[in-house]
């Protein structure tokens, strides 16, 4: 079996802040199936260390970026793991990124190249014997191991996809830590890693990675676009070629309606008005005969939900009620909150709640997504696969993985959500109030929610594409 090194920030089970963990965490078991074994890189902090049991030292460091380090090896959560041991640079409470004070610990670029020097010590020099194919590396955190890799051998390199979760993070740096971060002087330069007079790990990662994807086709071409490309289009356009856009899936077996141990499971739509009743109980809602919408997010502006505050009124005056759970930006979160206080018919969890958020998608009538941009997303495929219908902005993702409810998709008998653009508070507005229209017309509404609980949001399709992508990877002479 080939063998693959994935290089990720985060990786679900064991430590989780969006999306990405979701994707690390999952890709291994869908690629196993492809043929490949992917090992897992992660940093080593508390709830990674905690979760390790009979980890094997492989390696060690005496000084990596102002400590000194090991890596171990170790099976947890099904995954087989690489754990780099740093805890001069890991080893913290708080958040994963932030500090205390809700800025990017002042160290980041220091823990991540620290992360991609370490994924490139391995694909060179391999650990006890084992040596990648392939190093697939994850957003900036693991961008720089392309290059380090380029510096450490002048040999041949194992190939590089580098995938892009979200553009809008760059893991910049001050050029005065050039030499701490062992980058090379000649790279320094705007055909690399210098950008605007500072250092854009991406950026590097962008330029000296063999291949790179996205994770939609949509976002793939937006990227290259300047309203998307967040300063970094114009490199993109270059590497145009090498740029493809694949599809996230869902973990079927976390995401199963049959089988959710958080939930009263269902088969079909008609048997979630249990959890939708627990659920409006569960927030403090009253019961009505309006559609039930639910958010579960980051607040953060990528999101749109500062739109979706100044479409409330008019949805709830349709009869409409709202639950939102989520958690970030203190202005957000205090915004929801008062919209809560000022409307009964909108409720609001402020936090991060992994098993809530199964019960809100079990419960919901309706997702809404109304982000400015997503690269992809995943509450609209667990709102598909648990028949809560979604309503989302076309960008990324969103658009790639909704058909929406126009009147040809109408009459084929093929919609499973609502769309909107351009993505605007007066859009969002026209789209919910389709949705309440839908929502009265209760056969053609739970016809849509059949066909959504159909729709495959699962792994195979785009495990497949990662496949052939890998293959053509170390395929080359
Ligand atoms: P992003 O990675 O940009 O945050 P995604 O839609 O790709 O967006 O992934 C978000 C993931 O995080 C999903 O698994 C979602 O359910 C989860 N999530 C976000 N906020 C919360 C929250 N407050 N509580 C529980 N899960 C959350
Ligand atoms: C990022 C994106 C999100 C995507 C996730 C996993 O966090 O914001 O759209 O689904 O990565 O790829």
């Amino acid at each position: 079996m080939k063998q693959a090194l994935s290089v990720a920030s985060e990786c679900a089970p064991l430590v989780k802040t969006g999306g990405l963990a979701d994707v690390a965490g999952a890709l291994p078991g869908a690629m196993e199936e492809q043929g490949w074994h992917l090992r897992t890189l992660l940093p080593g902090y508390p709830t990674v260390m905690s979760a390790l049991k009979k980890a094997k030292e492989v390696r060690t460091e005496d000084d990596l970026m102002g400590g000194p380090a090991r890596l171990l090896a170790a099976k947890a959560s099904g995954l087989d793991l690489l754990v780099l041991d740093a805890p001069h640079l890991f080893e913290r409470r708080g958040a994963l990124y932030l500090g205390a004070d809700g800025k990017d610990w002042p160290d980041n670029p220091e823990r991540y190249a620290a992360l991609s020097w370490m994924a490139a010590a391995i694909a060179v020099d391999g650990v006890e014997g084992w040596q990648p194919d392939l190093l697939h590396l994850h957003d900036w955190q693991a961008a720089l191991a392309p290059l380090y890799q380029r510096e450490m051998s002048d040999g041949k390199r194992v190939p590089s996809l580098l995938t892009v979760h979200n553009i809008a993070f760059h893991g910049m740096a001050s050029v005065t830590k050039l030499k701490d971060l062992r980058l090379p002087q000649w790279g320094f330069h705007p055909d690399a890693f210098e950008y605007y007079g500072q250092i854009n790990a991406l950026k590097a990662g962008l330029v000296f990675a063999d291949k790179l994807s996205t994770v939609s086709p949509t976002y793939a071409r937006e990227l290259l676009r300047p309203e998307f490309g967040m300063g970094l289009d114009g490199v993109l356009r270059n590497r145009r070629a090498d740029l493809v856009g694949i599809l996230n899936g869902i973990d079927e077996t976390i995401w199963n309606p049959a089988a959710d141990p958080q939930i009263v499971a269902f088969t079909t739509p008609d048997k979630k008005a249990k959890n939708r009743a627990h659920l409006i109980e569960e927030f403090g809602l009253t019961p009505s005969d309006g559609p039930l919408a639910i958010v579960v997010s980051r607040l953060t502006e990528q999101k749109g939900l500062d739109l979706l505050l100044e479409a409330l009124p008019a949805f709830i005056e349709r009869g409409g009620q709202l639950a939102l759970l989520g958690s970030g930006e203190p202005e957000l979160e205090a915004a929801w909150r008062a919209a809560a206080e000022a409307m009964p018919q909108v409720a609001v969890r402020i936090g991060y709640n992994e098993a809530l958020s199964h019960r809100m998608m079990a419960g919901g009538d309706a997702v809404i997504v109304p982000s400015r941009f997503e690269p992809c997303g995943l509450t609209q495929l667990y709102g598909l696969r648990y028949g809560t219908i979604p309503v989302v902005a076309m960008t990324g993702g969103l658009a790639d993985t909704v058909i929406r409810a126009n009147e040809a998709a109408l009459l084929a008998d093929v919609a499973t959500g609502f769309q909107f653009f351009p993505i605007t508070a007066d859009e969002l507005i026209g789209a919910m109030m389709r949705l309440c229209d839908a929502y009265e017309d209760r056969p053609g509404w739970e016809r849509m929610q059949r066909r959504a609980m159909a729709h495959p949001v699962g792994w195979s399709t785009s495990a497949a594409h990662y496949a052939a992508l890998y293959e053509s990877l170390t395929s080359q002479p």
